[in-house]
């Protein structure tokens, strides 16, 4: 049984003071739900403030990025040690940081590795563009994006390890992908998983969907017995935010 996931990346939006204001507002709806793990993404920045929101309650609180070194002389950075001292959880290779600052999946498996060591949950991102969908490559980009980013992870860590699928078509352009395409990749993530990890592992791992998700369709994805929650975006700035995590808790009820 894997319990499903309502992540929340709020990416460069919100400094310190409007965080703090939008945790207080959604923070007690958030906590009077059950049956989902509930994070939130704020900028690094804005992490102590959220953190203070949250104390006491058992939503989770996640970076949107960490560095690939441990520490040290690295100008700008910020370690997986540093960010688990008040954080669980933090986002590895979203298009975003693959697609604008050039990250390989080289980089995402080292950083991954980082985060595992650090105790932290990785949600490791993978997504073909509008290109590779078009040209038909959709499988094969996702098959090199999982093995260079997720293969050879230590054993016993990798229970820990979430996956996104985030097609880049889909992310903040109000496009979803269908349940059908969502699910095709994700069941082929699940099988890669198996072939690096074995079936064991690549059924308990939860993978995520990920672009354009609303209030809306969230029910749609949630009916899809392979799909084991979203991490959103732009609706994740909203109180619409809640109604999505209600939606994933109540999903899997009974499953
Ligand atoms: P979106 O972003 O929900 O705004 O499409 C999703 C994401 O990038 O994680």
């Amino acid at each position: 049984m894997r319990t499903p996931i309502a992540a929340g990346n709020w990416k460069m939006n919100f400094g310190p003071r409007q965080a703090a204001q939008f945790a207080s507002v959604i923070r007690d709806p958030l906590r009077a739900i059950s049956g989902a793990e509930i994070v939130l993404f704020p900028p690094f920045i804005s992490i102590p403030a959220v953190h203070q929101i949250l104390a006491g309650t058992t939503i989770g609180l996640g970076a949107q990025n960490l560095s690939d070194q441990p520490g040290g002389a690295y100008t700008g950075e910020v370690a997986a040690s540093m960010i688990a001292e008040l954080c669980q959880w933090v986002i590895v290779g979203h298009s975003e940081r693959r697609h604008y600052y050039g990250e390989t999946d080289a980089l995402v498996n080292s950083k991954t590795r980082l985060a595992l060591s650090a105790n932290l949950t990785p949600i490791v991102c993978v997504g073909e563009d509008l290109e590779d969908r078009e040209a038909n490559l959709t499988e094969r980009v996702i098959t090199t994006q999982v093995r260079g980013s997720l293969g050879d992870l230590p054993a016993e860590q990798i229970g820990r390890v979430v996956v996104a699928y985030e097609p880049v078509w889909a992310i903040g352009t109000g496009r979803a992908a269908t349940r059908q395409d969502a699910e095709d990749v994700i069941q082929l993530i699940r099988a890669l998983m198996s072939e690096l990890y074995g079936q064991g592992v690549a059924d308990n791992t939860r993978i995520l969907y990920g672009g354009s998700v609303t209030a809306a369709n969230i029910g749609e994805f949630m009916a899809s017995p392979q799909i084991d929650g979203a991490l959103v975006g732009g609706a994740s700035l909203k109180p619409e935010f809640v109604d999505i995590a209600n939606v994933i808790a109540s999903s899997k009820a009974g499953a």
